[in-house]
């Protein structure tokens, strides 16, 4: 059941499809608490949810905000990442009932999950306009299938986008995009995409291309397409300050750009230096820069990724010439004491996303003019939504690849995210384990994280290990900041058979994930889920959050530690397990309900398959357009002898026309 209370007057942010009546009663089981509402939790209450957000699935015991931010120091300490994914799910432990609660609000939501009183859990919006929903059902699943109901489909990629991507900030020239294909290829490691950051740019401008860098991009997207490599070029926020660019001095003459309180363009400095914002919140706006991907599609580009777009501010000019101001002052003083230092080191890192910054620009809104703090959390995701209702035009009938870093709850139906910029380390390949259902739950399905980490160096192990988890996550893509240790996978000579092999795993199952991504898609059906979706009764089951159910008859157990040679893993009943090397080279072993652990040596992967299921496997390939997925092979686990057939979705995968019967085939009979 979905109750839906209006409290004051909410701003429309467009984040949930169903329309359901404001109630008139009182909000059950929350208790209003000064400027918000609070709920008293049992000992073993779970708290999942808030999406992309730090620490483990069971939220309990910190303290978050959600408030998009362009967090470079990804950890447990943080209170909010690029996203306001507002959705709570409580799952009680005696049983009684699971709630999920919605808050619908644009602006800054503050969440306390115990972290100031252990059983309690507290929420409060910066202002007392919002919508609150509430889900109640009996199971955690189901609240979470509702959920995905009341906010509309998810988008839908095309097929290739289940292959690998490889990125760099740093692939400056076509040679350098031409020597990655032709490394991937003379290595016999599979690849569908490479991404382009914003070095084709001319200046880091959106909608140009450096000629001298890359002089005919249409011909290499077409050259590299035809080896089964898509393009995918990036598309910053900010649009360059330029008087000579055509789309700049278009959007200032037709004032598409949000304004400041004396109705002149916002500026600030992001990659390109300064640039003026977009105002993603109107339509005719959006528009107007959905229109701009043309320059991209026309030369043959069929898939974009989205960035900086919480908006990322590097600095205001205000701001800079004050803290300039600041500094000389102190360059007269010939001795600076810690305060003054501490000081000065803290303004010039407090230019970066400044609050004040936040609250000098507005948006023309249909609701009026809005300050542009009071929306933040919805800029992000209204820049998804430009691409995205752009490309229905642009490419009618296609699906175009769509990946982005800020978003909202309701830009799920435009396109996916990745969840931005990680390190090199252990813990956060822990948190992509960890972060990957909560997001789904909010409907981004097509998600994923910098495999090997975006900034710092990884380590051979760790580009395997992660690959080892990242091989079922629906984007999968190695991406690296300029000033990290090169790490695409064919660098790592000393693992790269076991990198092969588990590509190869990745391709293989492609039938299975992407029937379940379909399923998940267009079914509202989970992808990946905590272990006590499925098993609520279990109290074991529960406290697992470094396993996850994935489909309808796998479940992962990914090894995230240095120097590990195994695992222990939690069975919430019997399962056939795999210990996979290759598709090809196994060990497999029913085991029993329980606590086991299991040997896991690097280059291997612990496959767990549920009683009754099937799974389809197809023979590797070096790309998802020649992958076959008529010539299968089925792993199963049929404990009491029943075949067990399994339901899968087999496409053209480019076009949109998804929801056809005939996609639907039983195979494994
Ligand atoms: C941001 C993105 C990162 C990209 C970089 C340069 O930090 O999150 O993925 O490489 O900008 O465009």
């Amino acid at each position: 059941m979905i109750q839906r209370f209006v409290i004051g007057k909410p701003f429309p942010t467009e984040s949930v499809v169903l329309d359901l009546p404001a109630e008139t009663g009182p909000v059950p089981y929350l208790t209003p608490d000064g400027d918000g509402w609070q709920y008293v939790m049992q000992e073993k209450d779970i708290v999942y949810g808030l999406g992309e957000m730090p620490r483990g699935l069971n939220k309990r015991g910190w303290h978050y905000e959600t408030n998009n931010t362009d967090e470079s120091e990804h950890g447990e300490n943080r209170l909010s990442y690029y996203a306001a994914h507002n959705f709570l799910l409580i799952s009680p432990a005696d049983g009684s009932g699971c709630i999920g609660i919605f808050v619908d609000f644009p602006g800054k939501v503050s969440y306390d999950i115990g972290y100031t009183r252990h059983d309690t859990l507290r929420f409060a919006t910066a202002e007392p306009n919002y919508a609150l929903c509430l889900i109640t059902a009996p199971a955690a699943a189901e609240v979470a299938k509702e959920f995905r109901q009341l906010i509309g489909p998810s988008y839908i990629p095309p097929k290739w986008a289940f292959g690998l991507a490889q990125s760099r900030f740093g692939y400056k020239t076509e040679a350098d995009i031409r020597e990655v294909a032709a490394q991937y290829k003379a290595n016999g490691l599979p690849l569908d995409m490479i991404c382009l950051d914003i070095d084709y740019m001319q200046s880091y401008a959106d909608f140009t291309i450096d000629k001298a860098r890359f002089p005919d991009l249409g011909k290499l997207a077409a050259g590299l397409k035809a080896e089964g490599i898509r393009l995918v070029p990036i598309i910053d926020a900010g649009i360059r300050c330029d008087d000579n660019d055509p789309v700049c001095r278009e959007g200032l003459e037709k004032g598409y750009f949000c304004t400041k309180e004396d109705g002149t363009p916002f500026v600030a400095a992001v990659w390109p230096g300064k640039a003026y914002f977009t105002d993603f919140l109107r339509p005719d706006a959006r528009a107007w820069f959905g229109r701009q991907y043309k320059v991209l599609t026309d030369l043959g580009i069929e898939g974009f990724w989205n960035d900086m777009n919480e908006p990322a501010l590097f600095y205001s000019p205000e701001r800079l010439k004050a803290f300039f101001e600041k500094a000389a002052a102190l360059s007269r003083k010939d001795n600076l004491d810690q305060n003054d230092f501490f000081g000065l080191v803290r303004s010039v890192m407090g230019l970066m996303n400044a609050p004040e910054d936040y609250r000098s620009f507005y948006h023309d809104t249909a609701a009026g003019r809005v300050r542009h703090d009071r929306v933040h959390n919805l800029y992000g995701g209204c820049m998804t939504r430009a691409a995205g209702e752009a490309f229905q035009t642009l490419r009618p009938g296609q699906r175009t690849l769509l990946y982005c870093r800020s978003s909202s709850i309701g830009a799920h139906r435009w396109g996916g995210i990745w969840l931005g910029d990680n390190h090199s380390s252990w813990s956060q390949l822990l948190a992509n384990i960890q972060m990957m259902p909560a997001v789904q739950m909010c409907g981004f399905l097509y998600s994923g994280a910098d495999l090997c980490g975006f900034s710092e160096d990884t380590t051979p192990d760790l580009a395997l290990r992660w690959l080892e988890f990242g091989l079922f996550t629906p984007l999968m893509r190695n991406h690296a900041d300029a000033e990290s240790r090169e790490q695409e996978f064919y660098r790592f000579t000393d693992v790269l058979p076991a990198i092969r092999n588990m590509l190869d795993l990745r391709y293989a199952l492609l039938p299975y994930l992407y029937s379940e991504f379909m399923k998940a898609a267009l079914e509202d059906a989970p992808y990946f889920r905590p272990l006590a979706f499925d098993y609520p009764a279990d109290p074991d089951a529960r406290e697992v959050d470094d396993q996850l159910l994935l489909g309808e008859g796998l479940m992962v157990a990914p090894v995230h530690t240095q120097n590990a040679h195994g695992r222990t893993v939690y069975l919430p009943e019997g399962m056939k397990m795999l210990r996979l090397r290759s598709v090809s080279d196994y060990d497999e072993e029913v085991l029993p309900a329980g606590r086991h652990y299991l040997p896991c040596e690097l280059g291997e992967v612990l496959l767990f398959i549920r009683p009754g299921h099937t799974v389809p496997v197809a023979q590797p390939a070096a790309n998802t357009a020649l992958l076959d997925d008529t010539a299968l092979t089925f792993w199963r686990f049929a404990p009491d002898g029943r075949p067990a057939p399994y339901r899968m979705y087999a496409d053209d995968g480019v076009t949109t026309d998804h929801n056809r019967p005939e996609h639907w085939r039983i195979v494994g009979q």
